[in-house]
């Protein structure tokens, strides 16, 4: 993995020590490759839905992907911000995402709200670990704070479909 290198940014910035910066640069990149990951599986969501709650569904799955999509954006920024390489390539995100392989050909409308509520949850979750402790950066602290909210929001509206 590439190192972060120095930055001509905000003091409060260059107050983390370089080794800290680039454990926080590898979380940053640990969050993206599962954030691409949840982004794509609301699309496949979103494209194969079929049932009685498919346009209420089909209309969540678009909204989560779009986004979770612009949440990945301000991660991968944020690593820039600290002088680190985003990695959100295809080949970044397959070794980065702390998610299970999406069932690729469900279309069961409760099956998809079911797997895509999970995903929603554990990305939460993931983030939630990497937030608890970041008092030495607050602006990515805010970020994966920021994040968590969003993914539990869908998450609850994912879970009121299935009663
Ligand atoms: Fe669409």
């Amino acid at each position: 993995m590439a190192t972060a290198t120095a930055t001509r940014t905000a003091l409060p910035l260059a107050d983390i020590k370089k080794d800290r910066r680039d454990e926080i640069v590898g979380g940053l990149n640990a969050s993206l490759g599962s954030l691409v990951d949840l982004a794509l599986s609301s699309k496949q969501a979103h494209w194969n839905i079929k049932g009685p709650n498919f346009q209420g569904l089909h209309a969540l799955f678009d909204e989560i992907a779009a986004g979770v999509r612009d949440h990945s954006d301000e991660v991968a920024e944020r690593v820039r911000a600290l002088g680190g390489i985003s990695r959100g390539t295809l080949e970044d995100v397959k070794t980065a995402t702390s998610l299970p392989k999406f069932p690729a050909t469900e279309t069961n409308w409760q099956e998809l709200a079911k797997v895509m509520h999970a995903r929603l949850v554990a990305v939460s979750e993931e983030l939630r670990g990497r937030a608890d402790g970041m008092e030495d950066d607050l602006v990515t602290q805010d970020l994966y704070i920021g994040i968590m909210g969003a993914l539990d929001k869908w998450a609850w509206m994912v879970e009121a479909h299935l009663g």
